[in-house]
């Protein structure tokens, strides 16, 4: 069974739709070999380097709404070094309900266990709805990973014909969950802002109109996880990525100093990281991570990323307050619009995608 992938061709503003596998369907037919395509090259393989174990930083919320000056001030500073040396935290106690991520992840696996019929009804179109992403061509090797996109903020630029109607709460819990997570990226963009030595709306008000993505991945199991890849190396085109995941099962890798390092899941928290777009507001200060997604072999595993950032009319560059002699401007600005469509016309690879915007 096949569903669909959209390009965009940035040069004449086309489309070009290429047909791809459902990987669930894959999946699930117990295959005894892999499909060709998604057989990786010897050196993008998960194994191909050893892998480093450490511990990414944990950003304890509570900290930022409790009473001691002391404990804010100091948690700040942990907050800024996770951006800027890793560009990757875990935040604990971020203040959104255990009962509506939990709800999140029951309604995401809900859907992804409806009939084939049932989820195809959404099928992608222009980077909405369910299928893949980021397919450029009928031959590139693809991710065992199948995909839904929604945009869910603003409300009135949302796309209602790609919202599932099945389960019945599908709708109303990622209502609810937008919201919440718009509050916490919003906290979370004030404190950064605070933490480079400007005001704390600044940074919100470099992204004018805030717009919130929504990315449900789903990796099914994989006979051999040691050949493919969920998601291929890449960094996030937005302002900042809130990431629900599995609470035992461990897939995400990020890149620090040139080796993958897996990201344990913290049952309870959030994985939170930079996207391109608050490197280049940031003129470079917090950093955009290169990060995979590996696969399991028997067991499936779900994410939900928000991606939060400018609007697509929103023009980005630097903030002029970062620029000095010292620190020269390092970013063009740019129609978050064209960065988008760049993003969206390639395949992903690496942290290219900034390379559009690097002077
Ligand atoms: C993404 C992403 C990682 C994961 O959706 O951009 O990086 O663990 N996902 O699913
Ligand atoms: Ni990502």
């Amino acid at each position: 069974m096949f569903n669909s992938a959209v390009v965009f061709n940035p040069s004449d503003g086309t489309s070009k739709r290429f047909s791809v596998p459902v990987v669930q369907e894959l999946a699930s037919q117990h295959l005894q070999s892999l499909p060709e395509r998604y057989i990786r090259s010897e050196k993008e393989r998960p194994n191909a380097f050893p892998l480093h174990h450490l511990d990414i930083p944990i950003i304890d919320m509570d900290m930022f709404w409790g009473d001691s000056d002391l404990c804010r001030q100091k948690e700040l500073e942990n907050l800024g070094m996770a951006c800027q040396e890793w560009g990757f935290f875990q935040a604990v106690n971020h203040g959104i309900p255990l009962s509506l991520t939990e709800r999140m992840k029951k309604i995401v696996r809900e859907f992804i266990q409806l009939p084939l019929e049932e989820k195809i009804k959404y099928k992608m179109q222009e980077i909405e709805g369910y299928g893949q992403a980021f397919v450029i061509s009928d031959d590139q090797v693809l991710d065992w990973a199948d995909m839904m996109a929604l945009t869910t903020l603003p409300p009135d630029n949302r796309k209602m014909e790609f919202w599932p109607t099945k389960p019945e709460d599908f709708r109303e819990s990622v209502d609810q969950y937008a919201l919440e997570v718009q509050k916490l990226g919003n906290t979370i963009l004030r404190l950064l802002s605070e933490n480079v030595g400007l005001t704390p709306d600044c940074f919100l008000n470099m992204c004018g109109q805030m717009r919130q993505r929504m990315r449900l991945n789903y990796y099914p199991p994989c006979p051999r996880p040691d050949l493919v890849l969920g998601i291929s190396p890449h960094s996030d085109g937005t302002g900042l990525t809130v990431l629900l995941q599995d609470d035992e099962i461990v897939g995400l890798q990020i890149c620090k100093d040139g080796e993958w390092i897996p990201v344990q899941p913290i049952p309870g928290s959030l994985v939170i990281n930079i996207g391109d777009m608050l490197e280049v507001i940031s003129n470079g200060i917090y950093k955009s991570i290169e990060h995979r997604a590996v696969t399991n072999l028997d067991r499936d595993r779900i994410s939900i990323a928000m991606f939060y950032g400018p609007d697509k009319e929103t023009e980005v560059g630097p903030a002029p307050e970062l620029i000095d002699e010292l620190h020269p401007c390092r970013y063009r600005r740019f129609i978050q619009a064209d960065y988008i469509q760049h993003v969206f016309s390639g395949k992903l690879d690496g942290k290219k995608s900034i390379e559009f915007s690097k002077i």
